[in-house]
């Protein structure tokens, strides 16, 4: 019996944390790689409540951090899952600083991430489909349809290693 579809509010995940010492570079911003952890967890624990069952990232598109984010910032990273096409998903991610200073929260990045699903056995399997049902949903599942057939086009005009 094929599972029932479901919701996109399923999936949907927050995290939030504050920016310290540890996780700054050199020039006292937020470091690419410590945000792209953060951005890899929280999309795998939203693509986990999707799928009820382990998953593993297979590529994260290209991030493009807009602005630096700085110390004692607050860090707060949204996740839901897009789309799913045969056995992956994508994930889509934004992510919002509240400055230590400042009364607002400022845009980011947004990331878009593909995960699959595994079985006891470590096997790639079959995913419930997701339910779009908000306009915001229904944008963002239509636009990974064109990100999807774009990422199989580079691929192929690369060539899959
Ligand atoms: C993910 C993995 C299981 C896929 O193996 P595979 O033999 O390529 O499997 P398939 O060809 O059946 O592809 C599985 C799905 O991944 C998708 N996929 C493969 N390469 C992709 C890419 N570069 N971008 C997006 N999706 C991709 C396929 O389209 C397929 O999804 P679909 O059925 O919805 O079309 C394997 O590559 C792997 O184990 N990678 C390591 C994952 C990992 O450890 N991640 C943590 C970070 S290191």
């Amino acid at each position: 019996m094929e599972t029932p579809a479901r919701p996109v509010f399923l999936s949907r995940t927050e995290s939030s944390e504050i920016i310290l010492q540890s996780d700054l570079n050199h020039l006292g911003h937020l470091f690419g790689g410590r945000l792209a952890s953060i951005i890899d967890k929280t999309a795998a624990i939203s693509a986990i409540k999707h799928a009820h069952s382990a998953v593993v990232t297979v590529s994260i598109d290209s991030l493009i951090f807009r602005r630096p984010v700085r110390l004692g910032s607050i860090l707060t990273v949204k996740a839901s899952v897009n789309r799913v096409f045969n056995k992956s998903m994508e994930v889509g991610v934004s992510v919002y600083s509240l400055p230590p200073d400042g009364p607002e929260a400022e845009y980011v990045c947004n990331a878009y991430l593909t995960f699959v699903a595994l079985d006891a056995q470590g096997k790639t399997r079959e995913l419930p489909t997701v339910l779009p049902e908000t306009m915001e949903d229904k944008r963002r599942f239509a636009q990974a349809g064109i990100r999807r057939e774009n990422r199989l086009a580079l691929q192929a005009q690369l060539g899959k290693k």
